[in-house]
């Protein structure tokens, strides 16, 4: 079983598209197995995208990421990081049947975010979840 952090982005809270993604994920079998709703800091927005830090974009995401609530979860799966990315489509959104290629306004309201290998996995979940709030590590 493998698990992987999502974060719902606040362009998707603002749209009020949280349950249609929701769904996607739970539809293709991802198991939730802990959520919560958060307006992140500025601090919690630069470790959790700080391979990011000195790329072009990186003011700009941090804006945006830190610009209303989202939704962080947990979802428990065989192959959980790789079928959510599948499931959330490519970064600019160009593939049809996807999160992000249905609904995305832009490669910046990309209305979801998905741990990108077990390691980040790891590191992303300890950002947003500790000990004790639901998730069995
Ligand atoms: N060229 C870009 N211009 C603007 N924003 C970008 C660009 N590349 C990435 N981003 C933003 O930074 C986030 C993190 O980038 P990355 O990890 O490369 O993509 P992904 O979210 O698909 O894993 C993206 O989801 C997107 O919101
Ligand atoms: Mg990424």
């Amino acid at each position: 079983m493998e698990q992987t952090l999502v974060l719902i982005k606040p362009d998707a809270v603002e749209r009020g598209l949280v349950g249609k993604i929701i769904n996607r994920f739970e539809e293709k079998g991802l198991k939730i197995v802990a959520m919560k709703m958060e307006h992140i800091s500025r601090e919690v927005a630069e470790a959790h995208y700080r391979e990011h830090r000195g790329k072009p974009f990186y003011r700009e995401l941090v804006d945006f990421i830190t610009s209303g609530p989202l939704v962080a979860m947990v979802l428990q799966g065989p192959g959980a990081i790789e079928t959510v990315r599948r499931i959330m489509g490519d970064t600019a959104g160009t593939t049809p049947g996807t999160i992000r290629g249905d609904w995305a306004e832009g490669v910046t309201r990309n209305l979801v975010h998905g741990s990108d290998s077990p390691a980040s996995a790891a590191r992303e979940i300890a950002i947003f979840f500790g000990q004790g709030e639901g998730i069995t590590r």
